[in-house]
C-alpha cells in the first residue's frame, strides 16, 4: 500500500469518527432538551415507555411555549425513541 493510499484511508476513517460523533452530540442535545422542557413539572418519563402517538398529545398539552424548531426536534428524538406501536394480535 502505498502511502498516499494510507493517508487516504485514515482520512475516511477520521471523517466518519467525526461524523459518528456529531451524531452522538446531535442525540444528546436532544435528550437535553427533552429533560429541560419536558421535566420540569414531573420526572423524565422514559421515551421508551410510551407511544409516540401519546407523545405527540402532551407535547401539544404541555410544550405551548416551544418555539417551532424546538417542537420539531423533541418530536424528532420522541418518534425515533418512543415504544413502537403494540401489535394487533
Ligand atoms: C406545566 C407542567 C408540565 C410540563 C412542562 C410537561 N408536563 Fe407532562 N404532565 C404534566 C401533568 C400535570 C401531567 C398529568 C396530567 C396529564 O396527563 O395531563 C403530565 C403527564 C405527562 C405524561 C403521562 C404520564 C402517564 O403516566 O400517564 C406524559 C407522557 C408527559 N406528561 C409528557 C410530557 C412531555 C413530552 C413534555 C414536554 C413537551 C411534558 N410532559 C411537559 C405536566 C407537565
Amino acid at each position: 500500500m502505498t502511502l498516499l493510499k494510507m493517508i487516504f484511508i485514515s482520512c475516511l476513517i477520521f471523517s466518519c469518527m467525526d461524523t459518528v460523533k456529531q451524531a452522538d452530540a446531535a442525540a444528546k442535545n436532544q435528550d437535553l432538551l427533552y429533560r429541560a422542557k419536558c421535566a420540569a413539572c414531573h420526572k423524565v418519563y422514559p421515551p421508551q415507555k410510551y407511544t409516540y402517538q401519546k407523545f405527540q398529545i402532551y407535547v401539544t398539552r404541555y410544550g405551548k411555549a416551544l418555539s417551532d424548531e424546538e417542537r420539531r426536534k423533541l418530536l424528532d428524538y420522541l418518534k425515533e425513541n418512543a415504544k413502537k406501536e403494540e401489535m394487533p394480535q
